[in-house]
């Protein structure tokens, strides 16, 4: 299993200097295994912060953080594993990129769980698959491939350690739309295979709503939000008081509805209002 409890979490950067911040404060939250979740809020609402104490990149100032009920701060040892059993995809992870190839930057990883040389090569494919990554590209050097494909190198990287959970912060943040529809199929089915979970770190509520089946928002450096698209879609005027927005295709069924055409509340994908205004003719989407 790999279920995550958040405890109370508190994390105040700078403490007792004039820079002092608290970013998180009392945030509390169960992840349990499985689960494909999205967290959303403002710049600054504490997003990155959250997720870095995942896998103890970032210790907090109060609080635990629990990985099937034990303290991931118990032992190096503990801290260590959990590295492994994490993975945490940066925000622009490709300024990380430092191997000479392709291959090596991918098998980085790997390598760091002390696995051999043909167990890593299994999981270098494996995260390049995953990926998107060709294994033409193997014997490359990264500096001469294009910003999306370095992207997709550094997440494969990650998934190259096949984690029991996934992160990622705000992997699709300056892709073009076919970059961004194709790694979005990629972490899919990452999902679907490894029966793992992920976490994605978005402002996009359009992203959110068509691929997570959770939602937690993040306010000021706490969960002011936490369920279904359905749930959290169905609170416009909360969103927008968070600096958040709501999916096109809700806005869209919302102003549908004001002109008198019958559609249910719950509208937050384009395929959905599509297949809804369709049977409305009796031609289902299916
Ligand atoms: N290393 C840091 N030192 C001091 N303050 C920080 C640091 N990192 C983030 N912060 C502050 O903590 C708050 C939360 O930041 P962050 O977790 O990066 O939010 P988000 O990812 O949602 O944009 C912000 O006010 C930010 O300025
Ligand atoms: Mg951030």
């Amino acid at each position: 299993m790999a279920d995550i409890r958040l405890e109370s979490l508190r994390h105040v950067y700078s403490r007792g200097t004039p820079f002092e911040k608290t970013a998180l404060d009392d945030v509390s939250l169960d992840i349990p295994s499985g689960q494909y979740v999205a967290i959303l809020g403002h710049t600054g609402s504490g997003k990155s912060t959250l997720i870095q104490h995942l896998n103890g990149l970032l210790a907090p100032t109060s609080g635990r953080v629990l990985f099937d009920g034990e303290d991931i701060h118990r032992s190096k040892e503990a801290l260590r594993d959990i590295r492994f059993r994490v993975g945490l995809v940066f925000q622009y992870p490709e300024y990380q990129l430092f191997e000479e190839t392709v291959y090596r930057d991918i098998a980085f990883g790997p390598k760091n769980m002390g696995l051999s040389e043909s167990e890593i090569d299994e999981h270098v494919r494996l995260g390049a698959r995953f990926a998107g990554v060709d294994e033409s590209l193997f014997s490359l050097s990264p500096l001469e491939l294009s910003g999306g494909q370095k992207r997709r190198i550094a997440i494969a990287g990650v998934m190259a350690m096949e984690p029991d959970v996934l992160v990622l912060d705000e992997p699709i943040a300056g892709l073009d739309p076919a970059g961004c529809r194709a790694l979005l199929k990629n972490i899919k089915e990452y999902h679907r295979s490894t029966h793992g979970t992920v976490i994605l770190v978005t402002h996009d509520m359009d992203v959110a709503a068509s691929e997570a089946q959770r939602l937690v928002v993040m306010n000021k450096g706490a969960v002011a939000l936490d369920g279904t698209p359905a749930e959290i879609f169905s609170r416009p005027t909360e969103l927008r008081s968070m600096g958040l927005d709501i999916p096109d295709a809700t806005a869209l069924a919302q102003a549908l509805r004001e002109r008198g055409v019958e559609i249910p509340e719950s509208i937050y994908t384009p395929r959905f209002l599509a297949g809804v205004l369709l049977s409305r003719n009796g031609e289902g989407p299916c």
